[in-house]
């Protein structure tokens, strides 16, 4: 089993280019086979969460090829419309292929979904929203099994504005006859991608980013090539790395609009930051002060993507601080790897709170999700001594060469 081995204390310093948004590319990856023309999704990261869903891609009977940072899908010869368990075990986002599949075969059979240990993660708003549009759901045997032969549009209320209903009921409606309304759905900037890669194919959705989607049926998509956004949460995880660390980046392919509820909680007292059309400067000098509080909740407000990342900063920062997790259930996953560090933080139910600590102390830590493997990394840049990071395959999910990645910034990092 490989591991990070991080000595830490050293101040960042250098350029990151930031690549395509991993929850854009895995949902556009399944938007893929609403076409049987090639689609080239560019800037794709190297990560496993994308080999997992081209791997799915292939079960299906579609083609799929990468040179470099591009990746290519053919499904003119899809044939499968079931969704194995290993497989849809390993990636939630296998779920959203639930909504293209219906979409292009009329029927679907998707094993039930895994993902973060992150929380209970049901899939009620999906389902009752394509009951909604007329699809017909046997659920048996670990096995949710659908058929939209007989699917309509229609006018859905969705009970939370969940990032995957919304991506999956869009995609069941592309081709349904009449005009479709989803409100109250959610308005991620991963949602507004969705809408325009679909648009670029020949779709007809309007008003993504907003509480109302509009969705208006076409006949056929055509293939495209498309650049998904880049990826605002691993930006975000290289801010708070530069407010744990000090010393100065700069990220490259960003859009700060995207990370403004980071920008506007990190200390300005020691973090200066400036921003330009799709970069974004950080330099940090000295020890933060706490941020009084930090509540996730759906964008524009702060991500609980983002929210061990900045709970580790909170570790060390001069204070007192509360972090409420309002998103997902058991997302404090990594306290008690934290904890080993040294790191001081009570979690009750849904909050934390962390009083800062002078510093954290290297030790043996194990990931246990994708984000809060990152916070481990972050906490171990910033730690007295080495760190050592097991179960990394977790970290794997979402951050592309972190060793390269974090030794141009100067850190000392290995993998082993
Ligand atoms: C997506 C992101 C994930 C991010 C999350 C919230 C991908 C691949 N993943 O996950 O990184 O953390 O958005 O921004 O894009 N819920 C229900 N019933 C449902 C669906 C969701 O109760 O049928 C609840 C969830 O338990 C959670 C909340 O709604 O409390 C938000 O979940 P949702 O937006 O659906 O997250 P995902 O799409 O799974």
């Amino acid at each position: 089993m490989s591991k990070y081995i991080i000595r830490g204390g050293t101040p960042v310093a250098g350029d990151i280019r930031i690549k395509g948004a991993k929850n854009s590319v895995l949902t556009l990856l399944a938007a893929c086979i609403l076409t049987d023309g090639k689609v080239t999704l560019h800037d794709c990261p190297h990560i496993s969460d994308v080999n997992t869903m081209l791997a799915i891609l292939e079960r299906l009977g579609c083609r799929t090829s990468r040179t470099g940072d591009d990746v290519t899908v053919d499904s003119a010869g899809i044939s499968g419309d079931k969704i194995p368990g290993g497989l849809a075990s390993e990636l939630r986002s296998s779920i959203f292929l639930l909504g293209s599949l219906l979409s292009r075969l009329k029927k679907a059979k998707v094993a039930y979904p895994g993902g973060c240990e992150i929380g209970l993660r049901p899939i009620d708003i999906h389902l009752a929203g394509l009951r909604e549009l007329g699809v017909r759901i046997v659920e048996k045997h670990g096995y949710i099994d659908c058929d939209s032969t007989r699917a309509h549009s229609a006018d859905i209320m969705l009970d939370l504005p969940s990032v995957g209903a919304t991506e999956n009921l869009v995609m069941t409606c592309v081709f349904l006859k009449g005009v479709s309304v989803i409100r109250n759905c959610a308005k991620e900037p991963e949602i507004v991608d969705l809408q325009n890669f679909l648009n670029a194919m020949g779709a007809k959705v309007s008003g993504a980013g907003t509480g109302i989607i509009t969705i208006e049926g076409v006949e056929k998509l055509h293939g495209v090539e498309y650049t998904p956004i880049p990826d605002r949460i691993v930006a975000g995880t290289w801010l708070i790395g530069a407010a744990i660390c000090g010393g100065e980046l700069t990220l490259s392919n960003v859009n700060p609009e995207h990370l403004s509820s980071l920008i506007a909680k990190l200390p300005k007292s020691t973090c200066k930051i400036t921003c330009a059309r799709d970069k974004i400067n950080i330099i940090c000098n000295g020890r933060c002060e706490s941020i009084p509080k930090v509540e996730t909740t759906y964008y524009p407000g702060f991500p609980t993507d983002l929210q061990t990342q900045i709970l580790t900063l909170q570790t060390v920062s001069d204070g007192t601080s509360v972090v409420v997790e309002n998103i997902f259930e058991t997302r404090f996953k990594t306290v008690p790897e934290l904890l080993k560090m040294g790191a001081d933080v009570t979690v009750n139910g849904r909050t934390a709170v962390v009083r800062g600590v002078r510093s954290l102390n290297g030790a043996r830590v194990s990931a246990t999700d994708l984000r809060g493997g990152a916070s481990l990394v972050l906490a171990g840049m910033c730690a007295q001594g080495e760190t050592v990071i097991d179960n990394i395959y977790h970290i794997d999910r979402g951050y592309e060469d972190l060793t390269s990645v974090l030794s141009s910034i100067g850190v000392n990092i290995k993998r082993i």
